[in-house]
């Protein structure tokens, strides 16, 4: 039988059914509901399934009496806090009932009822369980509101690391970018110092072309590393604000990748790195050759500088429709904890011993890679080296 939820509910039992029908005229309200038990059996059951205000139990029943079922009722969980009124016949010894039942609500009505003495016991039993529920509720409220602002608080506490965290990274990153260019600009700033008080002395014999070319070598290598470091950091300015762009067209892969480690092989040899090439020829496709060239850059240059004086062995292959370059060397190797972060803003691995670099060129050359709707990976192991994979479908859509 269903029941209104919001309704109080009071179990009355009693094996006669006159002598329910009478407490149910006695009982009822309108925000009550009387539900009818025949026997302690039938009680149970009902109790086992609904929350009661109260119950009201006839004491003298066939097979179990009203004590038997309370007595049940206490064995129970669910039934053992619900306050029990008995029934039973005036002069009828109730002592002994009342052991052991010492911790619930326990009252007595005798025979023949007194209307108004039942209607107030029992409106007593249903305000202290609304009252009850009230309550529960209220620390139910309660309760689930902790929890709310604990998790809140969790995460302004994250928010707040998150914000530390970058306002460090920043910092950081402000000393790094004046370490980074003033090396150069000092280098290019001592030269152009000599060579002017050599010019003011009119010392015009040192300045044979051979000792030119060098120079302006030197000063073009300073000049393009200031550069790179400036483009690096517009690009990443770019990406933050979506407005990074790859313009493909035909290009030819193999070609590519072989001058640029021609072109990197004197930077290489400063670190005693050389280069090992396995390129398959002619692999052509639909890329934005500049930009693809700034990742391999960034592939090889990461491999002679964290590369411990190791060949490095670069191939080019194709795997089914994408075009494979693996950049190999055999250095100081990535933790597994940081193959993930290198590939964000900013990180350099932390227990390198070689620090150099922003932390910037895996950021922008997964994020190229992305563009291209390629990918790249590391595959890669503390002490043993590192390989990095990156893989272009042939075709790449622009984004
Ligand atoms: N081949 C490699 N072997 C070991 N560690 C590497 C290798 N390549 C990159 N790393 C680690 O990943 C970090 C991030 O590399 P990334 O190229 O983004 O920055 P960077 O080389 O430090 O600086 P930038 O490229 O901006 O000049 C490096 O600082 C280094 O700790
Ligand atoms: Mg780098």
């Amino acid at each position: 039988m269903p029941y209104s939820n919001d309704k109080i509910k009071v179990l009355i039992v009693d094996d006669l059914s006159e002598n329910l029908r009478a407490l149910d005229a006695i009982l009822r309200a309108p925000d009550r509901v009387i539900i009818q038990a025949r026997s302690g059996l039938e009680a149970l059951e009902l109790l086992l399934e609904h929350d009661f205000a109260l119950a009201m139990v006839d004491v003298e029943m066939p097979e179990m009496d009203g004590f038997q079922l309370a007595e049940l009722m206490r064995g129970t969980e669910k039934t053992k806090h619900v306050p029990i009124v008995f029934v039973t016949a005036a002069g009828m010894e109730l002592n002994y009932a009342f052991k052991g039942y010492g911790a619930g609500a326990v009252d007595v009505l005798y025979k023949p009822l007194d209307i108004n003495a039942v209607k107030s016991k029992a409106n007593v039993f249903v305000e202290l369980f609304r009252h009850r529920t009230a309550f529960e509720n209220q620390v139910r409220a309660l309760e689930e509101s902790r929890k709310e602002q604990e998790c809140l608080l969790q995460q302004l506490q994250a928010t707040q690391a998150e914000l530390q965290h970058s306002l460090n990274m920043r910092e950081e990153f402000m000393s790094l970018v004046a370490h980074e260019m003033r090396t150069p600009l000092n280098t290019l700033f001592l030269e152009v110092q000599v060579r002017l008080s050599q010019l003011a002395k009119n010392n015009l014999s040192i300045f044979t072309p051979e000792h030119l070319q060098k120079m302006l070598d030197r000063s073009e290598r300073q000049l393009k590393s200031m550069m790179r470091l400036i483009e690096d950091m517009l690009d990443v300015s770019r990406i933050k604000n979506g407005k990074l762009s790859i313009q493909p067209q035909g290009a030819n892969l193999s070609l590519l990748v072989r001058q640029l480690a021609e072109d990197l092989t004197p930077l290489a040899k400063e670190s005693e790195v050389e280069f090992v090439l396995q390129i398959d020829s002619e692999i052509e496709g639909h890329w934005d050759a500049f930009r693809i060239e700034q990742i391999i850059i960034n592939l090889l240059t990461n491999a002679v500088r964290y590369g411990k004086g190791k060949p490095v062995h670069v191939s080019l292959a194709m795997e089914g429709e994408h075009a494979v370059i693996k950049v190999a060397d055999q250095g100081v190797g990535i933790a597994e904890h940081e193959q993930k972060k290198i590939f964000e803003a900013f990180e350099r691995s932390g227990d390198n011993e070689v620090k150099a670099g922003l932390g910037l060129g895996l950021y922008i050359s997964r994020k190229l890679a992305e563009a291209h709707a390629g990918e790249i990976s590391v595959v890669s192991q503390k002490n043993h080296g590192s390989t990095f994979i990156l893989r272009l479908p042939l075709k790449s859509v622009a984004a």
